[in-house]
């Protein structure tokens, strides 16, 4: 600790940083993905496979991250590499913390492009621009937003601004106080969905599509499914939750605040569905995923509820929301490293991190237009990074990170940490040493499969 000046930043209290921490894990995923995947993969026994892989996996790597973070109280590669020192290992391990930083910084660019197809809507819909629009017409919208690299800029540019708005605020400043606004606005107009939904005709079909157990479903396809999200969903392999655990105090319980962290986001998750899928089947559309379901399925109830216009305002703020506090996640990690590697201040900092995302964030848009035909190994920019990511740099950085803490830090460190009995020191042990990696590793090699 040295070296270290003893005005890093710090959270201004344990709701902050446990709303911060929803907020980078509650995103697109939550929202696009998990209700989904729930509905075609097993009901509500996909949800209790989901949560076997969120206790043994997500919730150790998340724990590890938090306390390489918080030990190192620096950028995700000093982090590691002074906890490696600690524990007289080899500074290479920073190489774990660099991986990290570099995917977070990755993902940003193409993160933004979809976060300000978010705000978009929000206006498209509240122009009336789908009112009373068949389903050919309201994808023609969508289709025609892509083709456009104008209007693509421009929503990119309105989401990462306010993006770099936010993180150069600081920690508490900015980072916090954004968490502690948001994620309530985000809750409320998650309430008021499911509330409607309740009253929409279509809640009994939502429950019985999210929660019918169907464990004849839950296959080794559905079981990697379910590995991969609990990764996902938690920002976990991206140094975000490192550089999150940075600025904690040692008088925050670890354990007991990753507990709230997954039980939160889950709920949410689950939520999410409650409040999708009534619309949906209130008006006979299919549930799908991703970006379709989002913006054509929804898009086109929309158009056809009597308060349409009101719920999609709703729902598209809500997505901004919660893409939002994942993107100031995902930008903190590269700020971090500047502020702490250049004698740029954190204003610059993030200026200099945001502007050069902002630039790759153009040749990702253009992917859907204008550079179609841009190939890099045979995908386009937008897919080339999208599968770098998430199918290598965040499984070897987690994978990483859980060997690192499982096998290279001392046992006393770890008792300090987190305050375990001798039972839950063992239990802590098999979990992270043995079962985390081997699940990661799975996630890892399944994965390339499909490239
Ligand atoms: N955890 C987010 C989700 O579930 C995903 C995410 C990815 C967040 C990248 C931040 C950065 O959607």
């Amino acid at each position: 600790m040295s070296t270290h000046k003893h005005t890093h930043a710090q959270w201004s209290s344990r709701i902050g940083f446990i709303l911060a921490a929803v907020g980078s894990a509650v995103g697109l995923g939550n929202i696009w993905k998990f209700p989904y995947m729930i509905g075609q993969s097993g009901g509500s026994a996909f949800v209790f496979t989901y949560l076997i892989c969120i206790a043994l996996i997500g919730f150790p790597i998340l724990v590890a991250e938090w306390m390489i973070g918080r030990r190192g109280q620096s950028n995700p590669i000093l982090s590691m590499s002074r906890v490696a020192e600690q524990n007289n290992r080899s500074q290479l391990w920073s190489i774990v913390g660099l991986s990290g930083v570099l995917g977070a910084f990755l993902i940003l660019a193409f993160y933004s492009v979809i976060g300000g197809w978010s705000i978009n809507y929000i206006v498209k819909v509240g122009s009336g621009a789908f009112a009373g629009q068949d389903a050919a017409a309201v994808e023609n919208i969508f289709a025609g937003l892509l083709g456009n690299s104008k209007e693509l800029f421009i929503w990119h540019s309105v989401f990462m601004g306010l993006t770099v708005i936010i993180v150069a605020l600081g920690v508490a400043g900015g980072l916090e106080r954004a968490s502690k606004i948001l994620m309530p606005l985000l809750g409320i107009c998650l309430l008021i969905m499911v509330g409607y939904g309740v009253f929409s005709g279509g809640f009994a079909a939502a429950i019985d599509y999210l929660f019918t157990p169907k464990f004849e479903l839950i296959d080794s396809k559905v079981i990697l499914a379910a590995l991969g999200h609990a990764f996902f969903t938690l920002s976990l392999g991206m140094g975000i939750m490192m550089s999150y655990g940075s600025y904690l105090g040692g008088e925050i319980n670890l354990l007991r605040t990753a507990t709230v962290v997954v039980i939160m986001d889950t709920v949410i998750a689950i939520l999410a569905g409650l409040a999708i899928f009534p619309i949906v089947f209130a008006n006979q559309l299919d549930p799908s995923s991703g970006p379709g379901l989002i913006f054509v399925t929804l898009p086109i109830a929309f158009g056809h509820m009597t308060s349409g216009l009101l719920l999609g305002l709703v729902f598209f703020a809500l997505l901004t929301f919660a893409a939002l506090t994942s993107a100031m996640s995902l930008l903190e990690p590269v700020v971090e490293l500047l502020e702490e590697k250049t004698p740029l201040g954190r204003s610059l900092s993030t200026l200099a991190a945001g502007s050069v995302i902002w630039a790759l964030g153009i040749a990702v848009l253009l992917s859907f237009n204008e550079w179609s035909t841009v190939m890099i190994l045979g995908n386009n920019i937008f897919d080339f990074l999208d599968k770098l990511t998430s199918k290598f740099m965040l499984p070897l950085t987690g994978l990483g990170a859980i060997i690192f803490v499982g096998w290279f830090v001392h046992g006393n460190i770890i008792r300090q940490e987190l305050h375990l009995s001798t039972a839950g020191e063992i239990i802590w042990q098999i979990i992270a040493r043995i079962i985390a990696p081997i699940g990661v590793a799975i996630i890892f090699v399944s994965s390339l499969g499909d490239v």
